[in-house]
């Protein structure tokens, strides 16, 4: 039996650091048998102070979660009441809206535009819309999954100035495909007391099956973090998957590396392809739009060549498919076999 090649969801197909490995060969029964959480010392875990340490906000606002898709949960049903609104990107993860209405929320949405070959938010006239519309919590995306564009840093300290009076989640989980961020995390959370910042092991660390993420909390979010709090701790091999994942810089500076070629690469390819458009992306992932038709066809064809790539039910993505960056292997079978769909005789585009 072939393996398929997931390519739909985004995960880093090169796997987390060898260093995680030996996390799982050298675990010790009294490490399995005790609960996580640090008593003696009234911080969460290892984990939570390392990561506080390194993006210097104090302990208590570093907060961990079974992967942001449970603090973005946790965080919503926290702060959203029904019929209280949410202003959330249009063109995004189908998720937030769906966890906004787990709770009653009304989720208003704003526009991304299309600019040449990136997607780019227009940060004025989404400033309009939140002065109209005083939403309760607002989202934001950098990158934004499917688009893969960001905030450049200077209009997100607009952003957060201008949304004071509400709470700002900012998913942040493809963060670490585009350009490193020291002391990034610790001024934006230190300077917006209502903003709060996902991150995740998933994608970057590649820990996507250990279930494990932070958040950084600005200062006035203490209902959350009381709410997030967990009295037991969280799950020490994640935790212990994670710290070896930090302990690899080079590791993933290497695979990123690759990531980046790879996406250039893909870029390169889609420009010789007559009607097609490769959005720039900062992610491991890239969102492709095709001539009429093509989108679903392509997909099917790919599929039956068991590489499984996004092709999305909205209108303003029929004809996009969105693909994941796997490792280089993967990319030059990618690549192999779009060449057989958009070259061969049989297809006319
Ligand atoms: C934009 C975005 N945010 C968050 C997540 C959730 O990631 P996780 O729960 O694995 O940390 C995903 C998953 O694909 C995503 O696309």
């Amino acid at each position: 039996m072939t393996t398929s090649l997931y390519l739909d969801r985004n995960e880093n197909l090169y796997g987390p650091s060898p260093k995680c490995f030996e996390v799982l060969r050298n675990l010790t029964l009294r490490e399995l048998s005790l609960y996580s959480r640090d008593y003696q010392r009234g911080v969460k875990s290892a984990l939570s102070e390392r990561l506080a340490k390194e993006h210097g906000i104090p302990e208590s606002q570093l907060l961990l979660s079974e992967g942001s898709e449970d603090m973005l949960k946790q965080a919503v049903h926290c702060y959203l009441g029904p019929a209280e609104k949410i202003l959330c990107p249009d063109q995004s993860w189908w998720y937030y809206r769906a966890v906004a209405a787990e709770v009653g929320g009304e989720t208003v949405t704003y526009k991304l535009h299309k600019r040449g070959n990136s997607y780019v938010y227009d940060v004025d006239a989404l400033i309009e819309q939140y002065e109209r519309i005083s939403p309760r919590v607002v989202l934001i995306a950098s990158p934004n999954n499917p688009t893969g564009n960001s905030f450049r840093d200077d209009d997100l300290l607009r952003l957060t100035e201008a949304f004071r009076e509400s709470i700002v989640i900012l998913d942040e989980a493809y963060w670490g495909f585009s350009s490193p961020d020291a002391g990034r995390l610790g001024r934006l959370v230190g300077s917006y007391r209502n903003l709060l910042v996902l991150r995740t092991f998933s994608k970057f660390y590649a820990l996507a099956g250990a279930r494990i993420g932070y958040a950084a909390a600005g200062a006035s979010l203490s209902r959350l973090t009381k709410f997030a709090s967990r009295y037991l701790g969280y799950n020490r091999i994640s935790e212990l998957l994670a710290l070896a994942a930090l302990d690899s810089p080079e590791y993933y500076r290497g695979i990123n590396e690759n990531i980046r070629s790879d996406r250039e690469r893909l870029y390169a390819f889609f420009e010789r392809i007559k009607g097609a458009t490769c959005y720039r992306s900062d992610a491991n992932f890239v969102l492709i739009g095709l001539p009429t038709g093509h989108a679903e066809r392509l997909a099917q064809y790919l599929k039956a060549r068991n590489i499984l790539v996004k092709a999305f039910s909205e209108d303003e993505f029929r004809d996009c498919i969105r693909i994941t960056i796997g490792t280089r292997e993967h990319t030059r079978i990618l690549e192999d076999t779009l060449g057989g769909y958009f070259f061969s005789s049989a297809q006319t585009i």
